[in-house]
């Protein structure tokens, strides 16, 4: 009996031995085989997905692939069929306008299951066709003129901000937690410009029913899941019991409460500014044969879910780096107070400031909004890249804005630092130089955005929230670290999240 059970628990073992084995041999001769195999890379990224992963589990999966640019050159395997790139020549192709190539099953983890039906979104889906029938009633209510209609909303949340700022913090000297204010700020503009109310967060001075926060979690689940695509469909889009948080949910389902209280609202009232929901379910009439409520959730979710943490990451990147920099804080407060504007500050007194734009572009530069790859899928009939090296067709190839960011070829040796003066015309440069040497900076930086047919919607409207805020705060109040020498933390999930930033906020004494 015993010798039974030995036999029979001793010939599964090496069953299960003999299978690890031949698993083994497989990948081993599946890599060897690869025509990825000539790439260089981390040596565990050859073999798989999982190792990228954990990395990106980390929270810091941008310092990684910077460094691994560094290391291994400008196309790098990531993955068994992954290439990381660090060309800014190749934006324009990987990310193109015309036949463009498509967006990975990375973007797939970003559905949404309701009843068992997985629902892409414009953002993240694969089809661009879908995308382009989808994108083209909006686009044209996305353009600076038309989001310049929102500014006196803006102003509306702005005073309310820097009210609180008065009576938190100024008035009383306590420590502001600037990560959390930002990010209240951004949402809350979002909300208003979106639907006409505000999520409360600044009223109430916190995330008002853990919006923020459970967006958050969906958002730390995304990014190391969306490297492993398949494992999403156990976890979150298995259809017996969903594991893990629910990624863009909470936005979805916020945007049909707020689609269906619009309707028992009856609509616009007349007076008051159109905002975009307004403006969303006008396009019914003009475009009836696609547009119903379920399109207008559609288009409403994207403001709520894609609008205030990519703001917010980039307005705490302005205040780190400039209390960080007492010569760049200096030169912006003077421009400012030169320009002698009315607040809050309107785009048009503070649109041509060339220190608040160098501050802006070297904020959005060293700390992208986003900064993972933006993973595409290499067209059928394969791609060369410039130095002859062949990507044969369904590779997963893309750029991370975080890598061509600090390309020393483009920013120059100091491109790891924060340092807006790079964006001015230097003293030994004649005018032709500094307007060349200056496009080539913005053509890479200015995919932070993304680019072709899938660049950000909202950039406009983002930069005009960015440039109203600081343009106003820094005329108001000085903006300090509590301690010159504290490191802030953060975590890359997709989004950038930093956190555990205390500032003082002190009225300015005007001279
Ligand atoms: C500084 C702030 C922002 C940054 C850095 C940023 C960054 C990006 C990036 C990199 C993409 C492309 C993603 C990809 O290719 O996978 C994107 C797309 C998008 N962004 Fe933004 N974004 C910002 C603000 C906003 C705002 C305020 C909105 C809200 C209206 C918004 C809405 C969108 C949408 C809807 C897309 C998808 C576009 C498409 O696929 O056609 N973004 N954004
Ligand atoms: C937000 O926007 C609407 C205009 O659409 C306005 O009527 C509303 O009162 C605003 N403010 C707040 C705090 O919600
Ligand atoms: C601070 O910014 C200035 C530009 O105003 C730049 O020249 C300098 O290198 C920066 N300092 C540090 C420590 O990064
Ligand atoms: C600033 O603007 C105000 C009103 O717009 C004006 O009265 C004042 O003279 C201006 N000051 C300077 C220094 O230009």
């Amino acid at each position: 009996m015993d010798f039974l059970v030995l036999l029979v628990h001793g010939s599964l073992l090496w069953a299960v031995i003999y299978a690890i084995l031949c698993c083994i041999a497989v990948i081993l001769f599946w890599e060897l085989f690869s025509p990825l195999h000539a790439f260089p890379g981390p040596p565990a990224a050859r073999f798989t997905n999982i190792w990228r992963a954990m990395v990106t589990a980390s929270g810091h999966v941008d310092q990684a692939n910077i460094k691994w640019h560094r290391t291994y050159g400008s196309a790098v395997r990531v993955g068994p069929n992954t290439i990381s790139i660090n060309d800014p020549e190749l934006i324009r192709t990987i990310y193109a306008t015309k036949n463009p190539w498509p967006k990975s099953d990375m973007y797939r983890t970003n559905d949404v299951l309701i009843n068992g039906v997985r629902l892409s979104n414009l953002f993240n889906t694969q089809d661009n066709h879908w995308h382009d029938t989808y994108m083209n009633p909006i686009r044209s209510l996305w353009t600076m003129t038309k989001v310049l209609d929102m500014e006196s909303l803006i102003d509306e949340t702005l005073n309310k901000f820097t009210a609180k700022m008065d009576v938190k913090f100024a008035d009383v000297e306590h420590n502001c937690m600037m990560d959390e204010w930002l990010g209240y700020f951004a949402w809350d503009v979002m909300a208003n410009i979106s639907f006409g109310k505000h999520y409360g967060f600044i009223d109430e001075e916190r995330d008002v029913e853990n919006l923020i926060a459970d967006s958050t979690k969906g958002l730390y689940y995304f990014a190391p899941i969306s490297q492993i695509p398949w494992l999403d469909c156990l976890l979150d889009k298995n259809l017996i019991k969903r594991i893990g948080p629910k990624p863009t949910l909470t936005g979805v389902n916020y945007a049909i409460d707020v689609v269906t209280t619009y309707h028992q609202a009856l609509g616009s009232g007349s007076g008051r500014v159109e905002h975009y929901l307004d403006k969303y379910v006008k396009l019914k009439e003009a475009h009836p044969k696609i547009m119903d409520d379920n399109q207008v959730v559609n288009y409403l979710m994207l403001n709520i879910l894609a609008g205030g943490d990519t703001t917010s990451s980039t307005m705490r990147a302005v205040v780190y780096y400039l209390s960080k920099n007492t010569s760049a804080y200096q030169k912006l407060i003077s421009e400012l107070d030169a320009a002698n504007f009315s607040l809050p500050a309107k785009w048009r007194d503070i649109r041509k400031l060339t220190y608040l734009d160098a501050v802006v572009q070297e904020a959005l530069r060293i700390n992208p909004g986003i900064a993972m790859i933006l993973e595409r899928v290499v067209p059928q009939s394969g791609f060369t890249l410039p130095d002859g090296r062949f990507i044969p067709g369904g590779t997963a190839i893309g750029i991370n804005p975080a890598v061509t960011n600090r390309n020393v070829d483009v920013f120059g040796q100091d491109a790891d630092h924060f340092n807006p003066d790079r964006w001015l015309k230097k003293d030994e440069e004649n005018e032709e130089e500094f307007r060349d040497r200056c496009r080539k900076m913005k053509d890479v930086a200015s995919f932070v955005f993304g680019g072709g047919n899938r660049v950000c919607m909202g950039r406009n409207l983002a930069i005009l929230e960015i440039y109203k805020l600081f343009a106003t705060l820094y005329s108001l109040f000085d903006i300090k670290l509590v301690n010159n020498d504290h490191s802030w933390k953060y975590h890359n999930a997709w989004f950038v999240y930093q956190y555990n930033i205390p500032m003082t906020v002190s009225r300015r004494v005007k001279t």
